[in-house]
């Protein structure tokens, strides 16, 4: 029975931040692990204020929000100045930051020293690197060195062109066979997690089976423990359709342009400001400033 009279503010259950043991928790349970994307303070504090359990500093911020036609050309300097800003946001959700193309495949050496830069320049808990042929290797010398580390396995952007462009993988018994293989180097290399994208919902049932790590997936059907979207696909702050894995959760960007243009209408027809929009100075002060001005 509670004690605590009517009058009393409602006690507030503050969230203790998400730890890599409570990830695995959750997969052991089959409680779904929510992860999303943000790149800057407003969209990390909605991540916070919604309650999702990863926050992930996609390179997909290339696109969102830094307009380049791809991940390819976001800089390592770009992505950290994301991070900081969504980390500045955050006090719940793992952050977990993408080492971008060209970041970390030329040797251990250079994985490490880029992916402590998102450690302690930016706070990141974690670190995600895309499958290319190294980046087993690359993702063990990373734990090694005390950074865990996502895997991301199937359609990996960085490397669309070589994968046939923004394409479902694992179509073929063969391509199915290269994504498994791709997850289970990820598993063994230590990684806490790995990302599916874009596979068969059949072919990630199957992989299920053998993954022992929390799998997050964005457009691998149901099976897996998570799932994350790019915030700019879910609320719609974006033109076009996006994959046909995206639900659109919200329409921000017509909001967006309807506040704007109705700002723009009330400035021209000169309805804003308004009184209520303005400051004001005590009459004998505004006289005092009429002298002054001679
Ligand atoms: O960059 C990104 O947003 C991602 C997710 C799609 C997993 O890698």
């Amino acid at each position: 029975m509670s004690t605590i009279p009517s009058s009393a503010p409602t006690p507030t259950i503050e969230r203790l931040p998400v730890s890599l043991p409570q990830l695995a928790e959750k997969k052991r349970l089959g409680e779904p692990i929510v992860m999303v994307t943000a790149y800057d303070y407003p969209s990390a504090v909605v991540a916070e204020q919604a309650g999702v359990d990863v926050v992930l500093v996609g390179d997909s911020g290339a696109m969102t929000v830094l307009g380049y036609p791809s991940t390819v050309p976001v800089t390592l300097d770009e992505m950290l100045m994301l991070a900081r800003a969504a980390r500045r946001g955050l006090r719940t959700p793992l952050l977990v930051a993408d080492l971008p193309f060209g970041s970390f495949e030329g040797s251990n050496e250079q994985a490490i020293a880029t992916a402590m830069r998102f450690v302690k320049e930016a706070g990141a808990d974690a670190v995600k690197i895309e499958a290319v042929g190294v980046a087993a290797e690359r993702a063990r010398a990373l734990v090694a060195a005390g950074i865990p580390v996502m895997g991301h396995v199937g359609l990996t952007p960085q490397t669309a062109t070589a994968l046939g462009g923004y394409r479902a993988q694992g179509r073929t018994a063969e391509r199915a066979h290269d994504v498994a293989a791709d997850a289970l180097a990820f598993q063994d290399a230590g990684c806490f997690s790995v990302v599916f994208e874009a596979i068969p919902a059949t072919v990630a049932d199957l992989l299920m089976e053998r993954m022992e790590i929390p799998v997050i997936g964005i457009g691998a059907g149901g099976a897996t423990d998570g799932q994350v979207l790019v915030f700019h696909d879910l609320l719609g702050i974006r033109d076009g359709v996006g994959a046909r894995f995206v639900k659109r959760y919200a329409d921000v960007q017509a909001e967006m342009v309807a506040g704007v243009r109705a700002y723009a209408e009330d400035v021209r027809a000169r309805r804003y400001p308004g009184p209520d929009h303005t400051y004001s100075i005590a009459p004998e002060e505004l006289e005092r400033f009429r002298t002054l001005l001679g």
